[in-house]
């Protein structure tokens, strides 16, 4: 069995951060998103992995290398533009061959992993298999209509009035049947060759797609706060251990880790939160849910639910909640009178302020 993971795309509901990175690598836990997928991939014991790229494929490329850190060999297929993920299986199908394979969206997240849904395909395949989840919000997603074996007999791609409350999670197995599938769809209304669309294709010449209703987190992080439910959920599990230097001033409460090289000094922090390394914080407060990546500076401020980026800092700014800080950025005071707001951001930039 290989795997396709889908690494292209434009990332727009997470601008301005995907205007100079893909979306697949925001680290969540200080790790990026994408890597969970390729850990997961590699866990159910498969080790061919194609990699759809786009536009961001040089970085892909660079954090994933030739797959060998995750034990996979990765083989990369560009993608002119994200047509969508059923013109990602029709642009692989020389790289898939005739073999069965789980196609993983590269932005997404299951906590779980997928090594018994790959172990039930392998015993008992059939045309193909979704994952499927119960959201509240169903017009956002794939929609499912299931009989009582968990047989799909409907799906619809972000329908107004949703039939069911069961979402596709971005985790499908499939059959070489598919291939035909992909061949047959027209582009939908938003210009994409869709998989659902070829899922329905396949339920009406009579195949068979099962689904496995799954029962554990499962998040698409395509937007900010998502990301950053993600990132609370991976720190609840954080091993802390406390490998860079804190300061006898500081205070170091619950789940904390902070990586070699960081520095802590007259501060308090307070987990699930991870310090990434040659980070420096000082009098300062980083509260929980906050992961901060390699090489900021963080002084004279207070952060919590959050995630920042390598290489950005926070001087003298008080209480920053539920954002996401992009690298390189600098956060400080105006200086002079009268007081104001001074911003540099960048096309799609969001900010709210407290006064
Ligand atoms: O997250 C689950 C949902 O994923 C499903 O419920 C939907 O049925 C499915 O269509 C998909 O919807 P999204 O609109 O969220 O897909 P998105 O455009 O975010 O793309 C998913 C991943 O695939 C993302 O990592 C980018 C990548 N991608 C996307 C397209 C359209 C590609 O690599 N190439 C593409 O052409």
């Amino acid at each position: 069995m290989k795997a396709l993971v889908l690494a292209g795309g434009s990332g727009s509901r997470l601008r301005p951060i995907t205007h100079t990175s893909s979306k697949q690598l925001v680290p969540v836990a200080n790790k990026p998103i994408l890597f969970y997928g390729l850990e997961s991939i590699a866990a159910a014991g498969i080790t061919d992995v194609g990699v759809i790229v786009g536009s961001t494929a040089p970085e892909i490329e660079a954090a994933v290398g030739d797959g060998s850190a995750f034990g996979l060999t990765v083989t990369y297929i560009p993608q002119s533009e994200p047509l969508g993920l059923a013109h990602a299986v029709l642009i692989a199908e020389s790289f898939l061959g005739d073999d069965d394979f789980v196609m993983y969206l590269g932005d997404n997240f299951v906590l779980d992993g997928i090594t018994d849904v790959v172990e039930e395909f392998r015993k008992d395949p059939r045309d193909a298999q979704v994952l499927l989840t119960r959201v509240n919000n169903p017009t956002a997603f794939g929609v499912a209509v299931t009989d009582d074996n968990g047989n799909v007999l409907v799906l619809e791609e972000k329908p107004r009035k949703p039939r069911s409350d069961l979402a596709v999670a971005g985790v499908y197995l499939f059959t070489a049947a598919v291939h035909e599938a992909v061949r047959a769809v027209e582009p939908s209304p938003r210009g994409e060759l869709e998989i659902t669309d070829a899922l329905q294709w396949m339920i009406d010449q009579g195949m068979e797609v099962r689904s496995t209703v799954i029962t554990g987190y499962w998040k698409d992080t395509g937007n900010v706060t998502d990301m950053l439910e993600v990132n609370r959920t991976l720190l609840e599990r954080l091993e802390p251990c406390v490998n860079g230097y804190v300061d006898e001033e500081s205070e170091i409460i619950g789940r904390v880790r902070i990586e070699a090289g960081a520095e802590v000094r007259r501060s308090r922090i307070v987990g699930p939160v991870i310090i990434g390394a040659g980070s420096v914080v000082s009098d300062s407060y980083v509260g929980p849910s906050t992961s901060v990546a390699e090489n900021c500076r963080i002084s004279h401020s207070e952060i919590e639910y959050s995630i920042v980026l390598r290489e950005s800092s926070f001087d003298r700014i008080r209480r920053v909640a539920a954002s996401l800080v992009g690298r390189n950025v600098k956060v400080a005071v105006a200086p002079g009178l009268p007081a104001t707001h001074r911003l540099v951001i960048g096309d799609h930039g969001h900010v709210q302020l407290s006064s």
